[in-house]
């Protein structure tokens, strides 16, 4: 970092730490118990843009991962991606001028990341981004964009595997800038394992027959806008779950989004009377336990690939790719598509023969948000003193 383009900082304001969707929780959960335990660090303000505002999304996920409650609510809520980015904008410009923060923490790739990282960019405040790099390199994702941008303006950039930070070595991004720390997602997963709440007691409070899934079913995540927006992929989608639910039963959280969709194509006839528990979305510990104790899990998440690679679970991807090829080249991930022969083939395979056996990536190992806090508590001092050594010189 050189001294020209430090940015004007005040050391004592607080570390600005930023959530808005569902996946930032339990990256940010653990970066906040490392940053509150450290005295070289300034103090936590912790704010929500309200992106996600559902109490099942967010109230219930904060209790489970043991979240502070945020310090300030933007309470943006929905909208189009033009409306939703703007909208966090327009709240968070008067925060930073307000609070005046020594760094703007970011997580992942949701649009609460990219609109919080351009306010702070054009205010001078340095941004830290925690799982930078990665790339799917699909732009059709809007997550692809946001991260792009967001890893163009970080002044910080914290990587969870080693070809993350190769990724951004080719777009040009300083080598200083980034730090190979580890995934603070398994930070959230080893802290709380424990804790998490058997399958069959979820399936229960969820009122869903919890004798009829036994111990042995798989679970469903979709949310993806290219499996859930379009009436014939997500007809194909649900048309695959009705036929891998003949040969295992599925227990599914679905998604808002998903559920909504399914309802306004009127597609609900197509899985009626499937094994298929159809349930709200979970808190964190449901979630980990259903992770935990499933066979397989099907997903288009980014997060749920890196669960089950720690959780040594197959997990078949239905994408095209994936911007966490880590979980396919050591984990247990296999990214399947969307062609339901082609997936129905792997599932056969993983039924009969177990799934991929993976081993757990270098630095997943429940550290690596106290080695950012070192790190960043290291870089905060070098930008104090920075300035006043170039005033001496
Ligand atoms: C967002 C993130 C995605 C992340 C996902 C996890 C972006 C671009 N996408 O997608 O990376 O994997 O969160 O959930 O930021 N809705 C509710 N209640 C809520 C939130 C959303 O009903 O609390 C519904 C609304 O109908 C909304 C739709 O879900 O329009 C989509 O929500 P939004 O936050 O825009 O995107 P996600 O699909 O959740």
């Amino acid at each position: 970092m050189s001294i020209e383009h430090a940015k004007s900082i005040d050391a004592r304001g607080p570390l600005a730490c930023v959530v808005g969707a569902r996946p930032n929780y339990m990256k940010m959960a653990p970066l906040v118990r490392a940053f509150a335990a450290r005295d070289d660090l300034p103090p936590v303000t912790l704010i929500h843009t309200g992106q996600h505002y559902d109490v099942a999304m967010n109230d219930r996920l904060f209790a489970g991962l043991a979240l502070p409650a945020p310090d300030l609510n933007l309470e943006v809520g929905s909208g189009t991606h033009a409306v939703q980015t703007a909208e966090v904008m327009r709240r968070f410009e008067p925060v930073i001028d307000e609070i005046k923060p020594s760094a703007v923490i970011v997580v992942g790739d949701v649009n609460s990341t990219l609109a919080c990282s351009l306010v702070a960019v054009k205010k001078r405040t340095p941004i830290v981004h925690v799982e930078a790099g990665l790339r799917s390199h699909d732009r059709e994702m809007p997550e692809e964009i946001n991260r792009l941008l967001t890893d163009q303006m970080a002044d910080v950039l914290y990587t969870t595997e080693r070809g993350a930070g190769a990724n951004l070595l080719r777009e040009g991004i300083e080598p200083s800038r980034i730090a190979f720390v580890g995934n603070v997602m398994i930070d959230s997963l080893l802290h709380h394992r424990h804790r998490a709440v058997a399958p069959q007691e979820t399936l229960r409070t969820a009122g869903a027959d919890a004798a009829r899934f036994g111990e042995r079913f798989g679970v469903v995540t979709l949310h993806r806008p290219s499996n859930v927006d379009d009436p014939a992929a997500l007809s194909e989608a649900l048309v695959l779950l009705r036929d891998a639910s003949a040969r295992l039963p599925l227990v599914w959280p679905v998604h808002p989004r998903a559920r909504g969709n399914i309802q306004r194509f009127g597609l609900s006839r197509l899985i009626a009377g499937a094994p298929i528990a159809l349930l709200e979305p979970q808190g964190y510990l449901e979630m980990l336990g259903l992770l935990a104790g499933a066979r397989v899990v099907l997903t288009d998440s980014g997060g749920i690939q890196e669960e089950t690679t720690a959780l040594g679970v197959p997990c078949l991807t239905l994408r095209d790719n994936t911007e966490r090829p880590i979980t396919v080249e050591q984990g247990t991930n296999t990214v399947v598509g969307r062609s339901r022969a082609r997936v129905l083939a792997c599932l056969d395979d993983v039924l009969a023969n177990g799934g991929k056996q993976g081993r757990v990536p270098e630095l997943w190992d429940g550290r690596a948000a106290e080695r950012i806090a070192a790190h960043l508590a290291g870089w905060l001092e070098t930008r104090v003193t920075a300035p006043e050594q170039s005033r001496a010189a």
